[in-house]
Protein backbone atom coordinates (compact mmCIF):
# COMPACT_ATOMS: atom_id res chain seq x y z
CA UNK A 1 0.00 0.00 0.00
CA UNK A 2 0.97 3.64 -0.57
CA UNK A 3 2.52 5.04 2.66
CA UNK A 4 1.28 8.89 1.99
CA UNK A 5 -1.99 8.00 3.85
CA UNK A 6 -0.86 5.70 6.51
CA UNK A 7 -1.90 8.03 9.15
CA UNK A 8 -5.47 8.76 8.29
CA UNK A 9 -7.25 6.27 10.77
CA UNK A 10 -11.09 6.65 8.95
CA UNK A 11 -12.70 3.33 9.19
CA UNK A 12 -10.15 2.10 12.35
CA UNK A 13 -11.72 2.18 15.48
CA UNK A 14 -8.77 2.54 18.50
CA UNK A 15 -9.21 1.89 22.54
CA UNK A 16 -7.18 4.33 24.46
CA UNK A 17 -6.89 2.72 27.89
CA UNK A 18 -5.81 5.83 30.27
CA UNK A 19 -6.66 8.89 28.52
CA UNK A 20 -8.83 10.54 31.21
CA UNK A 21 -5.85 12.55 31.49
CA UNK A 22 -2.42 13.56 30.51
CA UNK A 23 -0.47 11.28 27.71
CA UNK A 24 -3.37 9.10 27.29
CA UNK A 25 -5.83 11.94 26.70
CA UNK A 26 -2.93 13.48 24.33
CA UNK A 27 -3.19 10.16 22.14
CA UNK A 28 -6.99 9.81 21.93
CA UNK A 29 -7.12 13.66 20.44
CA UNK A 30 -4.11 12.52 18.01
CA UNK A 31 -5.89 9.70 16.86
CA UNK A 32 -9.44 11.52 16.97
CA UNK A 33 -7.46 14.08 14.49
CA UNK A 34 -6.49 11.13 12.30
CA UNK A 35 -9.90 10.39 11.83
CA UNK A 36 -10.27 7.16 14.25
CA UNK A 37 -13.39 6.05 16.20
CA UNK A 38 -11.90 6.35 19.27
CA UNK A 39 -13.41 5.07 22.96
CA UNK A 40 -11.31 6.00 25.80
CA UNK A 41 -10.95 5.00 29.95
CA UNK A 42 -10.74 6.92 33.00
CA UNK A 43 -11.28 5.27 36.54
CA UNK A 44 -14.17 8.14 37.25
CA UNK A 45 -17.40 9.18 35.29
CA UNK A 46 -17.23 11.21 32.45
CA UNK A 47 -18.63 14.23 33.90
CA UNK A 48 -15.99 14.37 37.01
CA UNK A 49 -13.50 15.27 34.71
CA UNK A 50 -12.79 18.90 33.25
CA UNK A 51 -11.07 17.69 29.87
CA UNK A 52 -13.43 17.64 26.51
CA UNK A 53 -14.22 14.21 25.86
CA UNK A 54 -16.62 15.05 22.93
CA UNK A 55 -16.18 12.68 19.88
CA UNK A 56 -14.80 10.35 21.97
CA UNK A 57 -16.84 7.27 23.71
CA UNK A 58 -15.86 7.08 27.43
CA UNK A 59 -15.82 3.63 29.57
CA UNK A 60 -15.07 3.91 33.59
CA UNK A 61 -11.88 0.88 33.93
CA UNK A 62 -10.62 0.29 37.39
CA UNK A 63 -8.23 -2.67 35.74
CA UNK A 64 -7.09 -3.73 39.53
CA UNK A 65 -10.84 -5.34 39.01
CA UNK A 66 -10.68 -8.55 36.62
CA UNK A 67 -14.34 -8.53 35.56
CA UNK A 68 -14.00 -4.79 34.81
CA UNK A 69 -11.34 -5.43 32.01
CA UNK A 70 -13.30 -8.47 30.91
CA UNK A 71 -16.99 -6.36 30.88
CA UNK A 72 -14.91 -4.06 29.00
CA UNK A 73 -14.04 -5.89 26.37
CA UNK A 74 -17.48 -7.81 26.11
CA UNK A 75 -18.92 -4.20 25.14
CA UNK A 76 -16.89 -4.23 21.65
CA UNK A 77 -17.93 -6.00 18.74
CA UNK A 78 -14.29 -4.85 16.60
CA UNK A 79 -10.74 -3.12 17.39
CA UNK A 80 -8.12 -2.03 15.45
CA UNK A 81 -5.44 -1.01 17.80
CA UNK A 82 -5.53 -0.69 21.29
CA UNK A 83 -3.43 1.61 23.28
CA UNK A 84 -3.13 0.83 26.97
CA UNK A 85 -1.51 4.29 28.86
CA UNK A 86 -3.14 2.82 32.00
CA UNK A 87 -0.10 3.93 34.79
CA UNK A 88 0.36 4.63 38.40
CA UNK A 89 3.24 5.13 40.76
CA UNK A 90 3.50 5.53 44.57
CA UNK A 91 4.99 7.71 46.82
CA UNK A 92 6.79 8.11 50.48
CA UNK A 93 8.39 4.74 50.55
CA UNK A 94 4.89 3.06 50.03
CA UNK A 95 6.11 0.99 46.64
CA UNK A 96 8.78 -0.84 49.64
CA UNK A 97 5.39 -2.23 51.55
CA UNK A 98 4.30 -5.58 49.80
CA UNK A 99 0.69 -4.29 49.41
CA UNK A 100 1.85 -1.08 47.56
CA UNK A 101 4.43 -3.42 45.51
CA UNK A 102 1.53 -5.56 44.26
CA UNK A 103 -1.30 -2.59 43.67
CA UNK A 104 1.07 -1.22 41.63
CA UNK A 105 2.24 -4.38 39.53
CA UNK A 106 -1.40 -5.26 39.50
CA UNK A 107 -2.70 -2.17 37.55
CA UNK A 108 1.15 -1.28 35.56
CA UNK A 109 1.66 -5.34 34.76
CA UNK A 110 -1.03 -7.58 35.52
CA UNK A 111 -4.09 -5.81 34.18
CA UNK A 112 -1.83 -4.83 30.93
CA UNK A 113 -1.76 -8.39 30.94
CA UNK A 114 -5.29 -8.89 30.77
CA UNK A 115 -5.99 -6.12 28.53
CA UNK A 116 -4.52 -7.37 26.05
CA UNK A 117 -5.41 -11.33 26.25
CA UNK A 118 -9.00 -9.99 26.44
CA UNK A 119 -9.13 -7.91 23.41
CA UNK A 120 -6.62 -10.19 21.72
CA UNK A 121 -9.55 -11.90 19.57
CA UNK A 122 -10.88 -8.76 18.40
CA UNK A 123 -7.04 -7.47 17.20
CA UNK A 124 -6.81 -11.14 15.60
CA UNK A 125 -9.93 -10.94 13.51
CA UNK A 126 -8.83 -7.06 12.55
CA UNK A 127 -5.16 -7.97 11.95
CA UNK A 128 -5.02 -4.76 14.35
CA UNK A 129 -2.06 -4.27 16.72
CA UNK A 130 -1.35 -3.23 20.80
CA UNK A 131 1.18 -0.39 21.94
CA UNK A 132 1.98 -0.36 25.69
CA UNK A 133 3.26 2.57 27.18
CA UNK A 134 5.96 1.75 29.46
CA UNK A 135 9.20 3.69 30.49
CA UNK A 136 12.32 4.74 30.67
CA UNK A 137 12.39 3.39 34.41
CA UNK A 138 12.72 -0.20 32.40
CA UNK A 139 16.08 1.46 31.41
CA UNK A 140 16.78 3.27 34.09
CA UNK A 141 15.39 2.19 37.63
CA UNK A 142 14.08 5.05 39.92
CA UNK A 143 15.36 3.94 43.23
CA UNK A 144 12.34 5.42 44.84
CA UNK A 145 9.72 3.62 43.18
CA UNK A 146 10.70 -0.54 42.90
CA UNK A 147 7.73 -1.82 41.96
CA UNK A 148 7.18 1.17 39.20
CA UNK A 149 10.31 0.26 37.95
CA UNK A 150 9.84 -3.45 38.20
CA UNK A 151 6.52 -3.10 36.13
CA UNK A 152 7.76 -1.36 33.65
CA UNK A 153 10.67 -3.25 33.08
CA UNK A 154 7.74 -5.81 32.79
CA UNK A 155 5.59 -4.56 30.98
CA UNK A 156 8.64 -4.14 27.97
CA UNK A 157 9.30 -7.46 28.28
CA UNK A 158 5.18 -8.72 28.19
CA UNK A 159 5.54 -6.85 25.16
CA UNK A 160 7.87 -8.66 23.62
CA UNK A 161 6.43 -12.11 24.47
CA UNK A 162 3.57 -11.53 23.25
CA UNK A 163 4.72 -9.60 20.12
CA UNK A 164 6.29 -12.91 19.51
CA UNK A 165 3.50 -15.09 20.64
CA UNK A 166 0.88 -13.55 18.29
CA UNK A 167 3.03 -12.39 14.95
CA UNK A 168 1.50 -15.26 13.17
CA UNK A 169 -1.93 -14.29 14.25
CA UNK A 170 -0.95 -11.13 12.63
CA UNK A 171 -1.09 -9.05 16.11
CA UNK A 172 1.63 -6.79 16.21
CA UNK A 173 2.92 -5.70 20.08
CA UNK A 174 5.01 -2.74 20.53
CA UNK A 175 5.49 -0.24 23.64
CA UNK A 176 6.38 3.49 23.67
CA UNK A 177 8.82 4.85 26.67
CA UNK A 178 8.15 8.35 27.33
CA UNK A 179 10.89 10.50 29.03
CA UNK A 180 9.75 12.84 31.42
CA UNK A 181 6.28 14.60 30.61
CA UNK A 182 4.06 16.81 33.05
CA UNK A 183 1.39 15.27 34.09
CA UNK A 184 -0.44 14.46 37.63
CA UNK A 185 1.39 11.21 37.39
CA UNK A 186 4.80 13.40 37.05
CA UNK A 187 3.45 16.51 39.53
CA UNK A 188 6.14 16.33 42.15
CA UNK A 189 8.83 16.30 39.65
CA UNK A 190 8.02 18.35 36.64
CA UNK A 191 7.88 22.29 37.80
CA UNK A 192 9.26 25.33 36.17
CA UNK A 193 12.25 24.52 38.22
CA UNK A 194 12.72 21.31 37.76
CA UNK A 195 12.47 21.54 33.90
CA UNK A 196 15.18 24.07 34.25
CA UNK A 197 17.36 21.67 35.34
CA UNK A 198 16.23 18.72 33.27
CA UNK A 199 17.13 21.07 30.17
CA UNK A 200 20.69 21.98 31.39
CA UNK A 201 21.16 18.03 30.45
CA UNK A 202 18.50 17.12 27.91
CA UNK A 203 19.62 17.01 24.49
CA UNK A 204 16.37 18.45 23.37
CA UNK A 205 16.34 21.01 26.42
CA UNK A 206 12.40 20.40 27.67
CA UNK A 207 10.17 18.21 29.28
CA UNK A 208 7.83 15.95 26.57
CA UNK A 209 4.57 16.98 25.59
CA UNK A 210 1.45 14.42 25.15
CA UNK A 211 1.62 15.24 21.58
CA UNK A 212 5.25 14.32 21.38
CA UNK A 213 4.17 10.57 22.53
CA UNK A 214 1.38 10.61 20.53
CA UNK A 215 3.49 10.72 17.22
CA UNK A 216 5.19 7.76 18.41
CA UNK A 217 1.93 5.47 18.92
CA UNK A 218 0.38 6.61 15.90
CA UNK A 219 3.42 5.50 14.02
CA UNK A 220 3.42 2.66 16.05
CA UNK A 221 0.08 1.47 15.32
CA UNK A 222 -0.12 2.55 11.89
CA UNK A 223 0.86 0.84 8.49
CA UNK A 224 4.22 2.64 8.75
CA UNK A 225 5.36 0.17 11.11
CA UNK A 226 3.87 -3.08 9.11
CA UNK A 227 6.92 -4.66 9.84
CA UNK A 228 7.66 -3.86 13.18
CA UNK A 229 6.91 -5.46 16.39
CA UNK A 230 8.17 -6.53 19.99
CA UNK A 231 9.92 -2.90 19.46
CA UNK A 232 10.64 -0.28 22.52
CA UNK A 233 10.05 3.06 21.02
CA UNK A 234 12.21 5.54 23.19
CA UNK A 235 10.42 8.74 23.54
CA UNK A 236 12.71 11.22 25.31
CA UNK A 237 14.23 13.65 23.41
CA UNK A 238 17.51 11.75 24.58
CA UNK A 239 17.02 11.68 29.00
CA UNK A 240 18.47 8.14 28.28
CA UNK A 241 21.50 8.89 26.39
N1 LIG B 1 4.33 11.35 32.46
C1 LIG B 1 5.53 10.80 32.31
O1 LIG B 1 6.58 11.47 32.41
C2 LIG B 1 5.65 9.33 32.00
C3 LIG B 1 6.94 8.82 31.81
C4 LIG B 1 7.08 7.47 31.51
C5 LIG B 1 5.97 6.66 31.39
N2 LIG B 1 4.73 7.18 31.59
C6 LIG B 1 3.58 6.28 31.43
O2 LIG B 1 2.66 6.85 30.52
C7 LIG B 1 1.33 6.42 30.86
C8 LIG B 1 0.44 7.64 31.01
O3 LIG B 1 0.89 8.36 32.18
P1 LIG B 1 0.53 9.88 32.45
O4 LIG B 1 1.78 10.54 32.83
O5 LIG B 1 -0.30 10.43 31.37
O6 LIG B 1 -0.33 9.72 33.80
P2 LIG B 1 -1.77 10.26 34.23
O7 LIG B 1 -2.03 11.62 33.68
O8 LIG B 1 -1.81 10.04 35.69
O9 LIG B 1 -2.77 9.24 33.49
C9 LIG B 1 -2.82 7.91 33.91
C10 LIG B 1 -4.07 7.27 33.37
O10 LIG B 1 -4.20 5.96 33.96
C11 LIG B 1 -5.47 5.86 34.58
N3 LIG B 1 -5.39 4.96 35.73
C12 LIG B 1 -4.65 5.10 36.87
N4 LIG B 1 -4.89 4.08 37.70
C13 LIG B 1 -5.78 3.28 37.10
C14 LIG B 1 -6.45 2.08 37.45
N5 LIG B 1 -6.26 1.49 38.64
N6 LIG B 1 -7.33 1.54 36.57
C15 LIG B 1 -7.56 2.12 35.39
N7 LIG B 1 -6.98 3.27 34.98
C16 LIG B 1 -6.10 3.85 35.84
C17 LIG B 1 -5.80 7.28 34.98
O11 LIG B 1 -7.18 7.42 35.24
P3 LIG B 1 -7.72 8.61 36.21
O12 LIG B 1 -7.45 9.90 35.49
O13 LIG B 1 -9.14 8.33 36.40
O14 LIG B 1 -6.90 8.50 37.48
C18 LIG B 1 -5.34 8.03 33.74
O15 LIG B 1 -6.29 7.92 32.73
C19 LIG B 1 1.48 5.59 32.14
O16 LIG B 1 1.57 4.23 31.81
C20 LIG B 1 2.80 6.06 32.71
O17 LIG B 1 3.38 5.09 33.54
C21 LIG B 1 4.55 8.49 31.90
Amino acid sequence: MSLINALNFSGKKVLVCGASDGIGYGVAKAFLEAGAEVAITGTRTESDYDNDFSGMQFHSLNIEDPAAISNLAAQFDRLDVLVNCIGSVLWKKAEFEREGFEKILNINLTGAMQLCTDFFPLLQASQGNIVNLDSVVSISPAPANPAYSASKAGLKQLTKALAMKWGRNGVRVNSLAPGMVPTKLTANQSGADNEAQFAKTNPVGRFGKPEDIAGGVLFLSSPMAAYVTGHQLVVDGGMTL
